[in-house]
């Protein structure tokens, strides 16, 4: 196995940088999409500080429905154009809400997370899954994790959908 170990002094690239090169080893000897997908969320949820929830929504005929995840229950289906994934897989572009109470529409799987991020997963054009990431604290997540997961995400797109 790949140990994951961040040091704790890095910056924000520096943290992605690392996790992003550990995530690249811990996939490219595994053919498999969903221990794949697992694996990532693993790796972000223990890489990444004050994160309470990171998983994947797979687009499934017209909804996304939940896939491999890091955190606690989830909603199972989002239907098309609902909420933060919806959003996001609906434009194909990144949705950062600072403060989910203020978005409208927002899904609230659970009633402690306070902002989020959602990024999808475009595999050869076809938007196949979003990676969506919760916290419980406001504004976690910036245009440089925006930037990063879109990496994060790129790499999925390369798995076997
Ligand atoms: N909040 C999301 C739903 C998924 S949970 O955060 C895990 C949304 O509004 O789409």
């Amino acid at each position: 196995m790949h140990p994951l170990e961040i040091p704790a002094d890095l910056d924000k690239s520096g943290t992605y940088a690392e996790l992003l090169a550990s995530l690249r080893a811990v996939v490219e000897d595994e053919p498999d999409l969903i221990a794949n997908l697992a694996n990532i969320t693993a790796v972000l949820k223990h890489g990444l500080a004050d994160v309470s929830w990171v998983g994947f929504y797979r687009q499934i005929g017209p909804d996304l429905v939940l896939g491999p995840f890091q955190g606690k229950l989830a909603c199972t289906r989002i239907a098309a154009g609902k909420g933060v994934c919806g959003a996001a897989a609906a434009s194909r572009s990144t949705v950062v809400v600072p403060d989910v109470d203020a978005f409208p529409g927002h899904i609230a799987c659970d009633a402690g997370s306070r902002s989020e991020i959602v990024v999808p997963v475009v595999h050869r054009g076809r938007l196949v899954a979003v990676l969506d990431l919760d916290s419980e604290s406001f504004a976690r997540f910036d245009a440089l994790d925006a930037r990063h997961l879109e990496e994060v995400a790129a790499l999925a797109a390369g798995l076997a959908w």
